[in-house]
């Protein structure tokens, strides 16, 4: 398969990930199509957007005209087939598998056969993802890291099917946005989630083993660890429904203890404690 120089870039899901995606895709020059299902949800997520690259006008990190350019790139719909045009096509939705199939299988219908079809999933199966095209070697995945503006890693993972060109072409998108991508294949949790899922999981045990406070916990990995942030402040930054998710998706392939999520988790996430997108996880936020 002979990938075409990729212009133009379609990101479906405009949520915290998806929009994060399509700001990296503006700032690098590329003309950008966001779908989201409402009007409402599209313009909330180039609202953010703005606001962002506002914020780096503020630190003059870029310039305002640089900013309106970068804006008069972005285009938001909520019809899947305006994305039509498009060279490569960044999957953000849910973590559902089956949502994804349906997506995959309907974009197989809207885009020419040599875009590429990327999948921004953290947990799921890129092969079994790409099962849902007649062209599996156009799929390939591109999981970024959140928040996706300033997280400096992409994976770009290869599944049993991708050819070479998808991955290359996927793999020189990440740079041209500025990020370091790595090249690696698709087994659970990629490279860095199934490192990371576990760990934060053995924190979270850690919560109740020690009787230490969400605070400390993170004083002590940010403090005695050198995390950036400590892990609670990072799972609420995730999302608790995210993580809880990942983490069952890996118990789910990999069977080991570490991967499944802690009850104390489970139960935020029933009780709709998500983190800072729902104003309360293990801390409460504006
Ligand atoms: N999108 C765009 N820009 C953003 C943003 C976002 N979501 N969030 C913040 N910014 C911008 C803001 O403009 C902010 O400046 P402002 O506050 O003056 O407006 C600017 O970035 C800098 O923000 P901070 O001052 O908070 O930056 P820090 O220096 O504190 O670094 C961090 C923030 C990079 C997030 C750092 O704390 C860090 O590295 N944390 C760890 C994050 C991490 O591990 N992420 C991976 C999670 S796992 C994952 O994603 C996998 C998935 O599959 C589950």
């Amino acid at each position: 398969m002979t990938v075409p120089e990729i212009r133009r870039i379609g990101v479906v899901g405009l949520g915290a990930m998806g929009a994060g995606i399509a700001q990296l895709a503006i700032e690098a020059g590329y003309e950008t199509i966001g779908r989201e299902v409402s009007d409402e949800l599209g313009h909330a997520a180039s609202g953010r957007i703005a606001h962002f690259l506002q914020r780096k006008v503020d630190k003059e990190r870029m310039s305002a005209d640089e900013r309106e350019a970068a804006l008069g790139r972005l285009e938001t719909t909520t019809e899947l087939g305006a994305l039509f045009d498009c060279d490569l096509v960044v999957e953000a939705i849910v973590e559902e598998l089956d949502a994804k199939l349906e997506l995959f299988a309907a974009l197989e219908g809207i885009v020419r056969p040599d875009a590429v079809l990327a999948t921004n999933t953290s947990a799921l199966s890129v092969t079994e993802i790409a099962a849902s095209v007649s062209a599996p070697e156009r799929v390939v995945g591109m999981h970024f890291f959140n928040p996706a503006p300033l997280m400096p890693l992409v994976e770009i993972v290869r599944a049993e099917l991708s050819s070479d060109d998808a991955v290359d072409a996927a793999f020189e998108v990440g740079e041209r946005m500025g990020k370091q991508p790595i090249r690696c294949h698709d087994t659970p949790g990629f490279v860095v989630n199934r490192v990371l899922i576990p760990l934060l999981n053995d924190c979270i045990r850690v919560l109740d083993e020690a009787r230490v406070s969400p605070e400390d916990l993170d004083t002590a990995m940010t403090a005695g660890a050198g995390w950036p942030m400590g892990p609670c402040t990072l799972v609420d930054l995730v999302g608790i429904d995210v993580h809880v998710h990942a983490s069952e998706a890996l118990y789910e392939k990999l069977r080991e203890p570490r991967m499944a999520p802690p009850p104390r988790i489970v139960a935020m996430r029933n009780a709709g404690l998500l983190g800072r997108k729902s104003g309360r996880g293990f801390y409460a936020y504006d």
